[in-house]
């Protein structure tokens, strides 16, 4: 590779999960301390961060079209660097099929990223893909500034193997961040002005710990004491397994009013069969009679989940399992996806794999239910009085949009439901609202 220019300005793009959302945030607070600057909306970045996404086919495809894309007809290209989980998976193979990569950087390394960008301005190509657990996040810059709804993520990896999925290979086993690091940064984040923080784990509530005095804790328990500060007013936690669930969680719900009454929690096939084949530890049953003590804990708590169609010898009686399952939990929000064979995964080469057409066919029957749920739930929360975090402008000028406890969006109109700039609200505010419309997939609400 040639010797470049150092870069001014930088573009991070993530795709897939929030934990790659704020591992993207993160790299982004690196390059700025390196005095590198974001580049402009539509302006071409010096410096272009892919932060990629192994979890599905399509997914992992879009580096090397987004590769093509940011070569194309450029006599100057930029410096690239591949992130993120198909950086893990397929460093090496991103290398040799794209020589425009000078940098290939795996999630549990990208703090050594401004030390890559020095060799690659040097012409040096590098990869560095090693898994040392925690050290990146010692090594990230302090939190400056944060939007309303931060991410922070306490717990990473996954031991559970489901037989489907590469992230126990991207990401590498569980581990839990310490207590008194992620209490900081909590502190930091809501100092920079955050006001929720979703705290973030591929297995998040596996998330294990000693709090102030020694005492071993789980999530439940460090959620008690973010609920401590002051200034911050709403917590979530998203991605749950239901084999991690505790009694002490369960019961947060409905002991601690900062946190918020939603719960994702991935169910993925109503068929015991299938969820034995994909060795997800749960039955059909326990997963609804889990959901149905979250419940008892908090009645308003919405519910939402992920699903899994055609996986490898799934039959249309199973299917159907599935979709009475979806009618049994009425989920307020679901992620439906076609099984997608990953390779190394024990799923990939199970006989019985199921034809492109008969997945899309179960899939379009099952968000069709899922969206039929979504709307049945926005609509029965009209008339409702609720809390909205405002997080950004609307579209129309007095317009402004936010979440409810329920996550639902939830757009409204400042007061007098005119001025440009209702100089009354403002980004980061809590604003009691009633909701007056559903849609699927947002409500309508009007100030109190
Ligand atoms: N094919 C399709 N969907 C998958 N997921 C994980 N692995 C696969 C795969 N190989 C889905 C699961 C998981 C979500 C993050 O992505 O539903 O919960
Ligand atoms: Fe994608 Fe999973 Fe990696 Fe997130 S953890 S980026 S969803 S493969």
């Amino acid at each position: 590779m040639r010797k470049t220019a150092p870069p001014r300005t930088y573009r991070v793009k993530s795709f897939g999960c929030q934990m790659n959302v704020y591992d993207g945030e993160r790299m982004a607070e690196m390059l700025d301390e390196q005095g590198i600057t974001p580049a402009a909306e539509g302006e071409d970045a010096d410096l272009v961060v892919l932060n990629t996404c192994h979890i599905r086919e399509k997914a992992a495809e879009k580096v090397y079209s987004d590769i093509g894309r940011l070569l194309k007809g450029k006599e100057t290209p930029p410096l690239i660097a591949v992130a993120g989980c198909v950086a893990q998976a397929e460093g090496e193979e991103i290398m040799a099929r794209a020589p425009a990569v000078s940098m290939v950087v795996g999630p549990q390394a990208y703090h050594r990223l401004p030390a890559m960008l020095e060799r690659a301005v040097d012409g040096k190509r590098s990869t560095d893909t090693d898994m040392p657990p925690i050290a990146k996040f010692d090594a990230l810059p302090r939190r400056r500034k944060s939007a309303p709804a931060a991410f922070l993520t306490v717990q990473e990896g996954c031991d559970k193997f489901c037989t489907y999925c590469v992230v126990p290979y991207t990401r590498g086993a569980e581990i839990s961040r310490p207590f008194a690091d992620l209490v900081t940064e909590a502190d930091r984040l809501v100092a920079a002005g955050a006001r929720e923080i979703t705290l973030l784990g591929q297995n998040v509530n596996a998330w294990r710990g000693e709090d102030g005095k020694g005492r071993p804790v789980g999530l439940a328990g460090l959620i008690r004491e973010l609920a401590q500060l002051p200034d911050l007013v709403r917590i979530r936690y998203t991605t749950s397994h239901p084999a991690d669930m505790d009694d002490a969680l369960i019961a947060a719900h409905g002991e601690i009013d900062k946190l918020m009454p939603y719960l994702h929690l991935p169910v993925q096939s109503g068929s015991d069969r299938v969820l034995k084949a994909m060795n997800r530890s749960h039955t059909a049953d326990s997963y609804l009679k889990l959901l149905d003590r979250f419940r008892q804990a908090r009645p308003d708590i919405a519910l939402s989940g992920d699903f899994i169609v055609g996986f490898p010898g799934e039959t249309e009686a199973e299917f159907a399992e599935t979709l009475a399952l979806v009618d049994a939990v009425g989920y307020a929000l679901a992620f439906s996806f076609k099984y997608s064979p990953r390779p190394g995964t024990p799923a990939a080469t199970m006989d019985g794999q199921i034809a492109g057409e008969v997945m899309d066919e179960r899939l379009q029957r099952l968000q069709a239910s899922l969206n039929r749920d979504q709307l049945a739930f926005n609509e029965a929360s009209v008339g409702r009085t609720c809390d909205v975090l405002v997080e950004r402008k609307g579209k129309f000028p007095g317009q402004w949009l936010g979440k409810s406890p329920w996550l639902q969006s939830v757009h409204f109109y400042g007061p007098e439901n005119a001025a440009a700039d209702s100089a009354d609200i403002a980004i980061g505010d809590i604003v009691r609202t009633r909701l007056v419309d559903a849609m699927g997939n947002s409500l309508a609400g009007e100030i109190i």
